[in-house]
């Protein structure tokens, strides 16, 4: 298991799950029923720990900042990263007075789930959480979820923009994942063009789901396609408006059809992108992948997103081509929905790569890229 100087670092949202076991079927909930309910398991969930135990297994030395509170719950959040070696719980910030987030997942059978989400430190997140010593010899760091942390997204993009400052200027390619937004939410009532347009030019790896974008850009399902139809024009029009934004590369994830990439035709700003981009700006430059999906057994789709960026951003670290970042992003894409949590199913990256070069299925392509 790798230790030392992190290559990577990994971070933004992180909770506790809890998930009491409900074996039987929950005709409806209302107030003053008493539901009885199994043991309850607890699994730690956010892009910190997804994107960056999904790391740690692909082989990438990373490190988790997250913040927590003083509490039982923090307590436990750590114990579960430790399980993946000490180090991994070494830059999480522990600050008193504050609540570690956590949801409590009411799982029945046969039935919709139920979330009830505490933000808790999450909303209170800013630069002052990332200790810099962290970023010695990091050639990479990668936030996600800015949408469910209210200190980031509040302040069209400021308190966003000076972490990615921050982490641009101790020379690491830069990289950022959303999360759905709730159009009722405090988080769905902000301008996302503008708070784009503010951190877009820190950012050197935009990876952002299809409905995130089509959300965040102001086009909704029915000015375009709905996301499952969308065209390969539609998806060069986003994109473009991305690296417009500022971005140098956009990988645009398309839940089970794949993923696509689309890379700046700009030398300057590869060049502006931190140690994994800018050694090799003419194979990064003008390109655009579509990335069909690897065939598998799909068991559980949580958390596959953010192994398919962790996929990209190990592949860049060994100094891969776009084509084989893009299909290594889908490769352990598609290993974590072989499992129902979102990280345990992800092997090394020499076992991904095995699997790709023993005749890994691909499903077929579902965008036609010569229109
Ligand atoms: N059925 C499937 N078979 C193979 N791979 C899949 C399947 N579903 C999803 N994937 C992979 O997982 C990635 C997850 O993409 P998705 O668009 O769901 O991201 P996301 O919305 O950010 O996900 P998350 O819910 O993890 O945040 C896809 O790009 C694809 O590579
Ligand atoms: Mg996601």
């Amino acid at each position: 298991m790798p230790d030392g100087t992190p290559e990577a670092i990994v971070a933004g949202h992180i909770c506790l799950d809890v998930i009491p076991q409900i074996t039987h079927r929950i005709e409806s909930l209302s107030p003053g029923q008493l539901i009885e309910v199994g043991p309850a398991r607890f699994a730690t969930g956010g892009a910190v720990a997804n994107t960056g135990l999904a790391l740690h297994r692909l082989g990438v030395k990373t490190a988790l900042i997250g913040k927590l509170g003083d509490d039982p719950f923090a307590r436990r959040v750590l114990e579960l990263l430790r399980r993946y070696g000490p180090e991994r719980a070494e830059a999480m910030h522990t600050v008193p007075g504050e609540t570690t987030s956590y949801t409590i997942v009411v799982s029945p059978p046969e039935a919709d789930r139920l979330f009830l989400h505490c933000p808790g430190a999450n909303a209170t997140f800013d630069e002052s959480d990332i200790d810099s010593d962290h970023f010695d010899g990091a050639k990479v760091f990668h936030f996600g979820y800015p949408p469910l942390m209210e200190n980031l997204y509040k302040d069209d993009g400021e308190s966003m923009g000076r972490i990615f400052s921050l982490a641009k200027k101790h020379g690491t390619t830069t990289s950022l994942d959303m999360a759905t937004i709730d159009p009722h939410s405090k988080a769905g009532k902000i301008d996302w063009r503008a708070w784009l347009n503010r951190v877009l030019p820190q950012v050197d790896i935009f990876a952002p789901s299809i409905d995130e974008t089509l959300f965040m850009l102001g086009r909704s399902a029915e000015k375009d396609s709905p996301p499952n139809h969308i065209d390969a024009q539609t998806l060069r029009l986003l994109s473009e408006e991305l690296l417009a934004m500022g971005a140098a590369v956009v990988l645009i994830k398309l839940g089970d059809r794949g993923a696509y990439l689309r890379t700046t035709p700009d030398t300057d700003r590869l060049r502006l992108a931190g140690p994994c981009l800018s050694h090799d700006i003419e194979n990064w430059s003008g390109q655009e992948i579509f990335a069909p999906c690897f065939q598998v057994d799909c068991v559980g789709t949580t958390g596959a997103g953010d192994c398919t960026i962790a996929g990209f951003l190990a592949e860049l670290l060994k100094g891969g081509t776009p084509r084989q970042a893009a299909t290594m992003a889908v490769a352990v894409g598609a290993c974590s929905v072989e499992a129902t949590d979102a990280v345990s199913a992800v092997p090394t990256r020499q076992e991904v790569q095995q699997r790709i070069d023993t005749g890994w299925q691909r499903q077929d392509p579902t965008l036609d890229m010569t229109r």
